[in-house]
């Protein structure tokens, strides 16, 4: 395994690999790395050489707290990708957003705007930046993201669609643990306590899904859910039930939808979402 920290290195390991009629799938990370990581890794399809990024990008951070907070751990994390056969992992050292092309206008769509769009001001854009760097370096074959990340995943689709046509992107379950919580980063800033009460999350999802089913109004729900989840110190900044193709308000209609959920446990954000 190799560990690169510029552009200009990166960039001739890739084409290294292109002259050898080697196909590339990239993983970008934020580090961390965790069970969920392992997964993205894994769905690499055989035969493909595995880049991992690892850059907590401060463009995608709407609090700077937030930004410092995030959880670092890059020895271990280089450890991991050892043992997940990643042939090279890129680094870049300290704040790149100098190097990221700064496009003028850029106009995301319109799903960018909801949810944590609505509330993370600036956040998608953050991550278009970053994404479209990494891509237009590497210009993978594959790349993989998870579906914990709804919204992103989205995001990155219409790129891979608008600016790389060849980059198949490949779309990972969440993964959990056993109790159902989604794993992230950021479960390593909660207390003990506050970890056990995460799996509420999930499980909320899941019965307002079982009562969807059964007729009740989402309206009705969201409003006990919002009241259960506050009695047990589940902050809640959305709970929606929407499009999974526009991302728009769903009411009741459940076709080819979803509920998302934002909320803040300690000072800790997480997201979750099911499919209905
Ligand atoms: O999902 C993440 O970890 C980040 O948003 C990503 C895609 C690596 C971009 O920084």
């Amino acid at each position: 395994m190799q560990v690169v920290h510029n552009k200009e290195t990166l960039l001739n390991k890739i084409r290294e690999y292109r002259s050898k009629g080697n196909k590339i799938t990239l993983i970008p990370t934020m580090g961390n790395l965790h069970q969920g990581h392992q997964v993205l890794f894994s769905k690499a399809p055989h035969n493909t050489i595995k880049v991992v990024t690892i850059y907590v990008n401060p463009l995608q951070f709407d609090r700077n707290d937030d930004y410092q907070n995030y959880p670092k751990s890059l020895q271990k994390d280089l450890d991991v990708c050892m043992q997940n056969n990643i042939a090279l992992v890129y680094v870049p050292k300290g704040d790149i957003s100098n190097q990221i092309m700064i496009e003028k206008n850029i106009d995301l769509p319109k799903f960018t705007r909801y949810l944590c769009g609505q509330k993370r001001e600036g956040h998608f854009l953050g991550v278009y930046k970053i994404v479209k760097y990494l891509f237009s370096i590497v210009n993978p074959d594959f790349a993989c993201f998870g579906k914990k990340d709804f919204q992103q995943l989205m995001l990155i689709k219409y790129l891979a669609n608008t600016f790389f046509p060849s980059t198949h992107i490949i779309e990972v379950d969440t993964v959990r643990s056993p109790n159902n919580i989604a794993l992230s980063s950021r479960l390593t800033r909660l207390s003990k306590e506050s970890l056990s009460l995460a799996f509420g999350i999930f499980e909320t999802l899941q019965n307002m899904k079982l009562e969807l089913l059964k007729g009740n109004s989402f309206d009705k729900l969201k409003e006990e859910s919002i009241k259960y989840l506050e009695s047990t110190n589940i902050h809640v900044e959305y709970l929606d039930l929407r499009s999974l193709i526009t991302l728009e308000e769903a009411s009741d209609n459940l076709k080819s939808c979803g509920i998302f959920i934002a909320c803040y446990l300690d000072d800790v954000r997480l997201i979750d979402n099911i499919e209905i």
